[in-house]
């Protein structure tokens, strides 16, 4: 798939030449996306009645220039109650280029300011799910890059309207199939409605045999009709593992306790509060982020499979994300984050071989491009032997930098030197009760364990799975030639440009919790160096003879992933579904018996800067009943009931 839409400029206004049709109406493009998708859909009387805290959903086909989105979102932005929420999904199989999305949206004026805000977060739009924030996050803009007929299935959204777009049907007839039809049926609310430009037959038809009532309507312009309707006839449900369906909408007070305040506390606080909801952060160090989240340095970059396994697709998610919460919220700074790149370089064959074949993939540049060992030293400012793979969106940040930009948000209150020693569920008062080492308690509807490895140990959660890995990262001095560097450079660890004169180079993995600071581990470490950079190497080895460093835990799951999502009770999940023994599905309908407004978010491993701000966004999604930011599959992926799924199917509980 080419990174970027072909496309030409015809009389100023983009032009497909893949699918030999217009983006939008040559009389009037803001005109007609009002005329059709606003009006049809009803969106100003709908936006005008949401009820406080409200939420829409409207989900497209073919995101183009984004035009429809914009119109959609100053509509909502001027007719919707202040406390509401949109969220606009949109699937895009050949995203316009950056510099094409920008010239086709200097074409309206009156959208100027929700443009700018689209055009600056609008890149690193690999496949999969990439997740922007506008009109400081009222606006949650899902795209789903990949063709509509895959990605559709994987949507995990209750849509209230539905934009029908996507170049005329007899241009582009692979896309307006039944299966299309079909998965509208299946992701709209009761009675949701959908507008499309178009009156052909074969799309009336589809719709209708979907369960949608459709209508036709006079057309915009010159053209004769559109369509129009509503879902009418709901399709029949496919079973769904229950484990993993989401439990029911929280629906009480608007009150989070997360214990935790590292990367992963800091950012589910900041989803949440957010959104309106009161949050208090508790930790037991003297301040936030001095954990695992508290390195000087810690590195902006992916290692990326050409197969798009499940961790592939979270890091490219969680990257993109990740870039743009930070160009969002701190400016670049040695004290804050510095976007300088990150060279991947192919230091052994096996690793020559992986590169060659993502380099294949033809993603776009922005996101990653082959460089040979020339321009590799040019870009990173010193010789180097190798070449690589060039991240020129990535780079280095000072974690505390940001957990403490998410925390100073008004809706979060943290509290330190407070350690959590256990919690109860209060039934009557339907919330959770957390009590302190000092013998206080604290109370909230909503429970957020983001405390990494000693998540688990808490009665409720003692069967999660988590791994600790110590790491230790060295610091040093830097020096004349090494303050050349400009980028990251990594292969099986990295170093970093110079912050404040000093290098983090790192890391050690052990199976240990001892945090003291092991001398070999520093000679690691060199030798890692050695091998990425001898010329670094030499000039940093000569100059710094007393070597200082810092050490911290990881916390990592079996599988690599994270585990972010609802618990259960081991012994109710194994009553409940005891059929899996024998190899018998349980009803879909038996949902899982949820220990209610009870979450984690941890084992976000060696990538915590990656996935844990996205982390946030994926709780509040379960949370507020809104899409999810990730594919379904990815969602079961992460869901920490996979664990006593693989139990229970393995017999390693014993049989009943
Ligand atoms: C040496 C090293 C180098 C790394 N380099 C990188 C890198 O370059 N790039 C990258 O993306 N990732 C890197 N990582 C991984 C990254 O740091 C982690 O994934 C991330 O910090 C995890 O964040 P967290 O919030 O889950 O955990 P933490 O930051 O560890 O936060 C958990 C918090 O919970 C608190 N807590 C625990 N128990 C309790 C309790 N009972 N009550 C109250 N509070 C409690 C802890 O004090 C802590 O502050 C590195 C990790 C290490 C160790
Ligand atoms: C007419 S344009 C959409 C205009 C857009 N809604 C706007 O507001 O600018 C049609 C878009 O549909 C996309 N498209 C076409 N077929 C697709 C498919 N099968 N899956 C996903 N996107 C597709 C095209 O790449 C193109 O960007």
């Amino acid at each position: 798939m080419p990174p970027y839409a072909p496309i030409r400029w015809q009389n100023g206004q983009p032009f497909s030449t893949e699918f030999d049709d217009v983006y939008f109406s040559s009389d009037s493009g803001l005109a007609e996306s009002h005329y059709v998708f606003i009006q049809h859909n009803q969106l100003i009387e709908r936006f005008t009645a949401l009820p406080e805290h409200g939420r829409f959903c409207i989900a497209e086909t073919g995101f183009g220039s984004g035009l429809n989105f914009l119109c959609a979102a100053a509509c909502f932005i001027q007719y919707a109650p202040a406390s509401t929420r949109l969220h606009f999904v949109s699937v895009e199989k050949h995203p316009l280029s950056p510099a094409d999305m920008q010239q086709a949206l200097a074409l309206w004026p009156s959208l100027q300011i929700l443009a700018q805000e689209l055009i600056a977060q609008y890149q690193l739009l690999a496949p999969g799910w990439q997740r922007l924030l506008l009109a400081d996050g009222r606006i949650t803009l899902t795209l789903l890059i990949g063709d509509v007929l895959e990605r559709l299935p994987e949507l995990d959204a209750r849509v209230d309207a539905w934009f029908l777009d996507g170049f005329a049907p007899a241009k582009n007839p692979d896309m307006w199939q039944l299966p299309l039809f079909q998965q509208m049926a299946r992701l709209s609310v009761p009675g949701g409605t959908f507008a499309t430009f178009t009156s052909a037959g074969t799309v009336r038809r589809g719709l209708a045999e979907a369960g949608f009532h459709v209508q036709k309507s006079p057309g915009f312009g010159r053209k004769r009709e559109m369509s129009h309707g509503h879902l009418a006839q709901l399709p029949a449900s496919h079973w769904q593992p229950p484990w993993f369906a989401r439990p029911p909408t929280h629906s009480g007070e608007r009150s989070a306790i997360v214990i935790g305040a590292g990367i992963a506390g800091a950012a589910t606080a900041y989803s949440l509060a957010r959104r309106g909801w009161q949050v208090t952060v508790l930790e037991r160090l003297p301040q936030a982020a001095a954990a695992a989240s508290g390195n000087p340095q810690g590195m902006l970059y992916t290692k990326l499979s050409a197969h798009f396994t499940a961790q592939t697709q979270l890091i490219l998610s969680g990257y993109g994300y990740s870039l743009r919460l930070l160009r969002q919220l701190l400016p670049q700074a040695e004290d804050s984050w510095q976007a300088c790149g990150v060279l991947q370089l192919a230091h052994q064959p096996a690793e020559a071989q992986k590169q060659a074949k993502l380099a294949a993939l033809g993603l776009a540049h922005d996101l990653m491009r082959p460089v040979d060992a020339s321009e590799a030293s040019k870009l990173a400012g010193i010789a180097l032997t190798q070449g690589g793979l060039f991240f020129p969106q990535g780079g280095w940040v000072h974690p505390p930098a940001l957990v403490n930009k998410l925390l100073e948000h008004p809706g979060i209150q943290l509290q330190t030197d407070c350690t959590i020693s256990g919690f109860h569920y209060e039934q009557q008062q339907q919330l959770w009760q957390v009590h302190e080492q000092d013998g206080t308690s604290r109370r909230a509807a909503v429970l957020i364990l983001t405390n990494a490895g000693e998540a688990a140990s808490f009665d409720a959660t003692g069967h999660l799975p988590l791994q600790i890995t110590r790491g230790q990262i060295t610091l040093l001095r830097s020096t004349v030639q090494s303050a050349a560097l400009q980028t990251v450079l990594c292969s099986d660890g990295y170093i970093a440009p110079a912050r404040h004169q000093q290098h983090c180079l790192g890391a050690t993995f052990q199976a240990s919790t001892d945090l003291s600071i092991q001398a070999a581990d520093h000679q690691q470490n060199l030798q890692m160096l050695a091998q990425l950079a001898p010329s670094l190497h030499s000039t940093l080895s000569a100059e710094n003879h007393e070597l200082t460093g810092r050490s911290a835990l990881r916390c990592s799951s079996p599988d690599y992933l994270p585990l972010i999502g609802p618990l259960t009770a081991p012994a109710d999940f194994l009553a409940y579904y005891q059929s899996m023994y024998h190899g018998i599905k349980p009803a879909a309908n038996r949902i899982a018996p949820w220990l209610s407004g009870l979450y984690i978010n941890t084992a976000h491993g060696s990538r915590g800067l990656i996935s844990a701000p996205l982390s946030g966004e994926i709780l509040a999604a379960l949370l507020e009943n809104e899409p999810a930011p990730l594919s379904h599959s990815l969602m079961q992926a992460i869901h920490p009931n996979r664990f006593l799924l693989r139990d229970l199917v393995h017999h390693r509980w014993g049989t009943p």
